[in-house]
């Protein structure tokens, strides 16, 4: 497992690591208990130390269940996500001193960590990164010793762009071959102040595998169903085939052109996975491959193709 530096933080963690959403069930329907243990222990076995996770996550259990099974100590690192009030319905983002504090506290013990060690704002508003008062709280929870350092999830260019701007020294974003607008803003900045870049979603939910028919249907409870309409989802499924020409006898499938485009760029540092079984989990450390994740202008030219398909990444 390759690694590389998260930004000016200096943390090395390994360029693939495990996000916990689809594990936890919230996102895409129920994984068994033995089967989300099986997929966190097979990525410690396989050499992942960085783990993605929020304190939403299964209402706190994906955080105790990462807490009982991960290695103690710095062999492994460890990012949450807080703001969130889910104890009110709607839920509510809450991003004031005293509640990201009482959040972290929280988080550590669920955790069962001497400390966070990325302690990540949950999709704020780009009027909330404004403020110069929560980068100060987020650095004085990390003076204090509750996290080693700190970012932002963000979900629009416009909270990339603040997040970077309000100094977060790591930011976590969806990127993906089909979308990119995130990372594409803010890539000049991120890279002038070092800023570490967790990117997730790289497989768009699952659909750059290219496995799924044109009338495919999503069970209640996964997300993917209200996502997408079923001309859109067609729509997408079309459009893959711009991707087809970057398999080779190297990269032998959409899955892995999907992967080594993500882990190609020179900014991201660590490809946030999604895997609900341990058999995903393999296949994505094999897709991996090696570097040059993608041969010369390959990048490029993965971008004019899907382009004049359409998509608007
Ligand atoms: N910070 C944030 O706001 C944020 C937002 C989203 C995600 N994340 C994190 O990033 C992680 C991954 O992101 P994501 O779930 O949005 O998207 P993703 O990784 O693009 O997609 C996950 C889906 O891809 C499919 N998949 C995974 N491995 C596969 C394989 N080897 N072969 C075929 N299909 C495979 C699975 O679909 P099936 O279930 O159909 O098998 C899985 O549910 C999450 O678990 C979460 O921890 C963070």
């Amino acid at each position: 497992m390759r690694k590389r530096t998260l930004g000016a933080t200096g943390l090395e963690v390994s360029e693939l690591s495990l996000g916990t959403w689809g594990l936890c069930g919230d996102g895409y329907g129920p994984v068994e208990e033995s089967e989300q243990d099986a997929v966190i222990e097979c990525a410690v076995a396989l050499g992942v130390t960085l783990f993605e996770t929020s304190d939403g996550y299964a209402e706190g259990e994906m955080e105790r269940r990462l807490g009982r099974l991960l290695p103690k100590g710095d062999a492994v690192r460890v990012a949450t996500r807080i703001g969130t009030d889910t104890s009110t319905a709607p839920p509510r983002k809450k991003f004031d001193a005293a509640s990201l504090k009482a959040a972290a506290e929280r988080s550590r013990e669920r955790l069962a960590r001497d400390r966070i060690d990325i302690l990540l704002l949950h999709n704020p508003a780009p009027s909330t990164l404004a403020r110069p008062e929560l980068a100060a709280t987020m650095s004085e929870l990390c003076a204090s010793g509750l996290a080693l350092t700190w970012g932002a999830s963000v979900g629009t260019p416009e909270a990339a762009a603040e997040a970077v701007q309000a100094g977060a020294p790591v930011l976590e974003l969806a990127y993906n071959v089909f979308h990119r607008r995130e990372l594409d803003h803010v890539a000049e900045q991120v890279k002038a102040k070092n800023v570490g870049v967790l990117a997730h979603s790289v497989l768009s939910y699952g659909l750059l595998c290219g496995a799924w028919p044109h009338g495919k249907v999503f069970e209640r409870g996964d997300h993917r169903k209200e996502r997408w309409s079923d001309s859109e989802l067609k729509r997408r499924i079309v459009q893959l085939n711009a991707l087809r020409p970057s398999v080779t006898t190297e990269i032998t499938s959409l899955r892995a052109v999907a992967l080594r485009y993500v882990l190609s760029h020179p900014a991201v540092t660590s490809a946030v996975l999604g895997p609900r079984r341990t058999a995903q989990l393999d296949q994505l450390l094999r897709d991996a491959g090696k570097e040059p994740y993608l041969p010369e202008g390959g990048r490029i030219a993965l971008e004019n193709r899907t382009r004049t398909a359409g998509v608007q990444p």
